[in-house]
């Protein structure tokens, strides 16, 4: 009979500095992060080593958080958003070296429509990406995004004007 050998290893919250009023539904697989006070994460999230999320956040199911990306306070991941840290720029994965990964920043009141996808970019505060939208190069300019790759709709007409609860 042939012999089969196979490594099972099971999702879980590892090594999460956790803020305040964090509420999470598991499962998720959330490690070596960073979330602040008041965030919400949704099931079958992942978050990865070194990410860091602000505070008030709230990130929905599905999503994916990679390592060396820093999310600001008040903002909205929709369902399904990837983010990316490794651009495949030598012609293949860049494995686990994390000098070939790259940055991404999201500042504060953004928030990324269902299925986007955020290559290592910064977004100023004040954007809105829109679902499926492919965020490719830096975002300066508070605004409204949409499409592949994602380029500006219309400026936000009260960037940072929060509707009360
Ligand atoms: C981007 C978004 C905010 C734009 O809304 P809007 O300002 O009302 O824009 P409109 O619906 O008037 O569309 C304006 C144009 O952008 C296009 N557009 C809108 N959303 C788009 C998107 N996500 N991707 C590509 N194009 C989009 C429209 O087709 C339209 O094009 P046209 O002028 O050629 O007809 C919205 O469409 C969106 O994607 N919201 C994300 C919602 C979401 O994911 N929520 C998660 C809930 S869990």
């Amino acid at each position: 009979m042939a012999i089969v050998s196979t490594v099972r290893k099971s999702v879980g919250v590892v090594d999460v500095v956790f803020g305040n009023d964090v509420t999470i539904v598991e499962p998720v697989n959330l490690y070596g992060c960073a979330i602040g006070n008041n965030c919400f994460i949704g099931p079958f999230v992942e978050i990865q080593r070194g990410a860091q999320i602000g505070s008030r956040c709230k990130i929905q199911s599905h999503s994916f958080i990679c390592d060396l990306v820093e999310i600001g306070n008040d903002c909205f991941i929709g369902h399904g958003v990837m983010f990316i840290n490794d651009l495949f720029s030598e012609g293949r994965p860049a494995g686990r070296d994390p000098s070939k990964w790259a940055r991404t920043f999201i500042g504060n009141d953004v928030s990324i429509g269902s299925n986007a996808t955020i290559l290592p970019v910064s977004v100023c505060d004040h954007v809105v990406i829109g679902a499926g939208s492919v965020v490719t190069k830096d975002i300066v300019r508070s605004g409204v995004y949409a499409g592949n790759p994602a380029r500006m709709l219309r400026p936000l007409a009260n960037p940072g004007h929060q509707p009360s609860q």
